[in-house]
């Protein structure tokens, strides 16, 4: 006979009953959650890869235009755009312009020349060039995620 301090031992009919009323209660707490996230949109609230340049007539050939807040260096020659990421290769630090048209990057010194080729410092690879295309009512748009040679030119 069981002492006060003891539990009564349960009947495996008892356990497997407490079982399913458990299971049950933890199913239905699980699709109330659910349904509760349901009206909350799932994105990200960070800025997107792919953002809206602007004109081509913004950046006529012959300038090299820095876009505050992204990050992106605009060159325009007689032959296109081109956009590269000023982001440096080696841990994520953005690059300064430096007097001589090329970057450095105040991390760990990386140097780059105005093409973006690592000149010094621990970066692995040259600064990122990035995809420009046009929108269809002719805005220009750099795609950050994805990346082109450093001759590819889009033909505005
Ligand atoms: S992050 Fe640029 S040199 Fe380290």
């Amino acid at each position: 006979m069981p002492g006060r301090l003891e539990p009564e031992p349960i009947g495996r009919r008892d356990f497997l009953g407490l079982a399913g009323w458990w299971s049950a209660g933890i199913a239905i707490v699980g699709s109330l959650l659910g349904m509760a996230r349901l009206p909350k949109p799932r994105v990200l609230d960070e800025v997107s890869a792919r953002f809206r340049l602007g004109a081509p007539s913004d950046f006529p050939p012959g300038t090299d235009t820095e876009i505050a807040g992204r990050n992106v260096r605009i060159v325009s020659n007689q032959e296109g755009i081109r956009a590269m990421s000023l982001i440096c290769t080696h841990l994520g630090c953005i690059v300064g312009r430096e007097a001589d048209g090329g970057f450095s990057c105040p991390c760990h010194g990386s140097k780059f020349d105005p093409e973006g080729e690592p000149t010094a410092g621990p970066a692995p690879r040259a600064l990122t060039w990035l995809a420009v295309s046009q929108s269809a009512d002719g805005t220009l748009i750099v795609d950050k995620d994805t990346e082109v040679s450093a001759e590819e030119v889009y033909h505005v």
